[in-house]
């Protein structure tokens, strides 16, 4: 979402405004941050000290905070760090243009919740795209995870109008758009309104854009399993549109810590909604979140999660190590922490068991002929960047111009991505 936030960002001050390659010949230098983990969180501070030196040499660059850190310590961070001229919370980015404005008079902060403000000013025509997009339908959570600061720093959840995100896929798929990958944070809560005023759910949003003709892929991030009703896995199974993949973070497979995680569901719900899906649509590739060495998380709780991750078998994941975050619930329970050492053992066995299941899931790719949509110049001179409908990166050389679609057979798969030739 900050990837998206960012270029929404741009394209805001793009009238007055243009990117530039370095801080040292940029007017205003922004950092969007991401305060989830304290790793993340920790990433501005270790660059304040660069733009120190920047400021120091030219006297008129501002700099500006935006994101989850700016919303959770930004009155903190202006007092402390001199050197910021401004933060903005991730629900004020409306007010971007706004605050670089007054920068030359006095410091600025925007920390208030004002979605459906934004969402209104988000609705100006996009300019930074490409053939895969991001499209914001829904922000901020109620869930409240005992471990989570989204509800803090995002806010409450808020859903966008299907008009309005149907006018922006729209615009998108008239300028070459394929792939739409709708997001929230609690993405399968979405309850937007529709041009009826009546209240529509992820499954009718999706049905309601892949209308949209040139529109061929879309798929949805990040999941909640107690979202995940019938009517969405049921359309898992009929559409031909949705991306046969589902990102549903788990975190845990030990009850015990499910409870304590105030998740709201035992691991028994969860396998039922994966072999719900499964019966749906055989072929899903299936991706989660999982924490380790979360406060009470015994070896046995650890080797409930182990065993969740052998029974479902993913072809993704990601995983953290607990990281304690200031106004959480699960940072006020200071009994029986995990020391850094068991965390690291714990993270390290739980990746090697998902490494190995998506090396084994990529492997069954090899030698098959896979439509992969181009979006555009790998890492490597000469290769091209490409995703299937599983999700996987697909890396391939091409000679001619490319198409919007390739027709590629995988010749070779690692954990994270595979490599093919253009048939
Ligand atoms: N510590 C570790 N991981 C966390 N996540 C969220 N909060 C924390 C935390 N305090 C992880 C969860 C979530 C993903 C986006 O980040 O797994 O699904
Ligand atoms: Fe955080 Fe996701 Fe839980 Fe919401 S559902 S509180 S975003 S982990």
């Amino acid at each position: 979402m900050n990837s998206y936030d960012s270029d929404r960002l741009l394209e805001s001050i793009k009238d007055t405004h243009e990117q530039v390659v370095s801080p040292e010949m940029a007017d205003v230098i922004v950092f969007n941050t991401c305060h989830i983990r304290e790793k993340a969180a920790e990433k501005i501070y270790s660059e304040l000290g660069k733009i120190k030196k920047i400021k120091k040499i030219n006297l008129d660059t501002k700099l500006i905070i935006t994101g989850c850190v700016a919303q959770a310590e930004g009155r903190a961070m202006i007092k402390r760090q001199p050197i910021i001229d401004a933060v903005i919370g991730p629900q004020m980015y409306h007010k971007f243009k706004n605050v670089i404005d007054q920068l030359k008079h006095k410091k600025v902060m925007e920390l208030d919740f004002q979605s459906n403000e934004k969402f209104k000013a988000l609705q100006n025509k996009r300019s930074i795209f490409n053939r895969s997009a991001f499209v914001t339908i829904q922000e901020g959570c109620d869930k409240f995870c005992s471990f989570c600061v989204v509800p803090f720093t995002r806010g409450a959840e808020s859903s966008r109008k299907v008009n309005d995100i149907y006018n922006e896929v729209e615009y998108l798929v008239e300028n070459g758009c394929k792939e739409v990958v709708l997001l929230g944070q609690n993405v399968n809560a979405y309850h937007g309104l529709n041009y009826k005023n009546e209240e529509v759910n992820l499954a009718r949003l999706i049905s309601t854009i892949e209308k949209i003709e040139d529109l061929k892929r879309i798929t949805y991030t990040t999941s909640h399993p107690n979202d995940m009703h019938e009517e969405l896995i049921q359309l898992h199974g009929s559409s031909d549109k949705l991306n046969p993949y589902l990102h549903l973070p788990v975190q845990s497979g030990s009850d015990k810590i499910l409870k304590l995680m105030n998740r709201k569901y035992n691991k028994k719900l969860y396998l039922q909604i994966i072999d719900k899906l499964r019966k749906k649509c055989p072929d899903i590739a299936l991706s989660s979140d999982f924490i380790v060495g979360y406060p009470e998380e015994t070896k046995k709780d650890f080797q409930e999660t182990i065993k969740l991750i052998k029974e479902v078998e993913f072809a993704q994941a990601y995983s953290f190590k607990y990281s304690s975050r200031l106004g959480t619930k699960s940072s006020r329970n200071n009994s029986n922490n995990i020391c850094d050492q068991e965390k690291n053992e714990r993270l390290q066995k739980l990746q090697e068991i998902l490494n190995h299941q998506q090396k084994s899931y990529n492997n069954k790719f090899l030698l098959k002929n896979l439509k992969v949509l181009v979006k555009g110049k790998a890492k490597k001179k000469n290769q091209y960047r490409g995703i299937t409908k599983w999700m996987q990166v697909v890396n391939f050389e091409i000679s001619r111009e490319v198409n919007s679609f390739e027709n590629i057979k995988i010749i070779k798969s690692s954990n994270n991505s595979l490599l093919g030739e253009v048939q």
